[in-house]
């Protein structure tokens, strides 16, 4: 009996053994591979997925974004007869060589036939860079002008005032610190009014001793936010830049960056004062600080001043 209950011991012993062992062994190589593949593979479909949004987010923001040039045009009563005006907006070009993605932004803008161009600051980040914004500027065209003023950068890269108007002009630009220039096309009668950066109280006051109240004043400030309770109600339109309309944006979120003197001001279509004057601020051609723009393109802005021709 105790040889066999030791034998039958021995032999469940043996038998459990043996199971546990071939339990063990299916589960190794039989059974655990069958039940973790998907899992491994789910795991790199979703890592292959992640990759894949990555690259393209950043070949969006890289490169597709920041030359995804945008043409915004508005149609603005002048409050004078005669055909419409059309006045072209650049803003903020960061340029550092003059490659073919300017070369283009030159080139439609041309192509669009304005009557004037104005550039609303921010042409460069550092001197040396002047020559390309020349050549740009050099490959622009418009018959009755194109008018500049000063943004921050041109202040922060020591190439300002009376320097930077002698280079201005090799090029067919007339940069207006604090003045006004007259422009008559056909009927019209317009004042191009340049606010220089920071587009201080001081300043915009002297200009506004300055305008015309029988013509259309048109006002360019490289910063949107100023004492706009000092705007004379013969302002028709403000023309601003600076804030690259936030550059990279998220649907429904505020911009999370927006520089000095940017204010309340975004992009687009505003109005300020008692007047209820349109300022309008333009997203800009170039990036700063980060080369990346993302839901934020960069943009080109016809105004067509004057009543829209009569259907017929
Ligand atoms: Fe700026």
């Amino acid at each position: 009996m105790t040889f066999n209950n030791v034998n039958l011991y021995n032999d469940n012993t043996l038998f459990r053994v043996q199971a546990t062992g071939v339990s063990s062994f299916s589960e190794k190589f039989s059974m655990r591979p069958a039940q973790q593949n998907p899992r491994v593979t789910r795991r790199r479909f979703l890592g292959l997925g992640m990759a894949g949004l990555v690259s393209t987010l950043a070949a969006d923001c890289l490169w597709f974004e920041p030359q995804a040039l945008e043409l915004t045009q508005l149609q603005l009563p002048s409050g004078f007869a005669g055909a419409p005006v059309r006045i072209l907006q650049i803003s903020d070009l960061h340029l550092s060589t003059f490659n073919g993605y300017l070369a283009k932004v030159a080139e439609q803008a041309t192509g669009l036939r304005p009557d004037i161009i104005v550039l609303t600051g921010d042409y460069l980040e550092e001197q040396r860079n002047i020559r390309g914004v020349l050549d740009f500027f050099r490959q622009l065209k418009a018959q009755y002008g194109i008018y500049a003023v000063q943004g921050n950068w041109e202040y922060w890269s020591r190439l300002e005032g009376e320097n930077l108007r002698r280079h201005f002009a090799r090029a067919g630009v007339q940069l207006l610190i604090n003045e006004r220039v007259d422009v008559r096309i056909g009927a019209h009668h317009l004042s191009i009014l340049g606010l220089d950066y920071p587009s201080g109280s001081d300043h915009l006051k002297t200009l506004m001793q300055l305008s015309v109240p029988d013509r259309f004043n048109l006002l360019l400030s490289h910063v949107p936010a100023f004492s706009h309770q000092y705007l004379e109600a013969h302002i028709g339109l403000v023309l601003c830049g600076h804030t690259h309309g936030g550059q990279v944006r998220l649907p429904w979120v505020p911009p999370f960056y927006l520089p000095r003197y940017a204010g309340r001001f975004v992009s687009g279509l505003y109005h300020v004062s008692a007047h209820h004057t349109p300022l309008y601020v333009n997203r800009g051609v170039g990036t700063s600080v980060l080369p990346i723009r993302f839901l934020c393109r960069p943009e080109l802005t016809l105004f067509t001043l004057g009543e829209p021709a009569a259907q017929t």
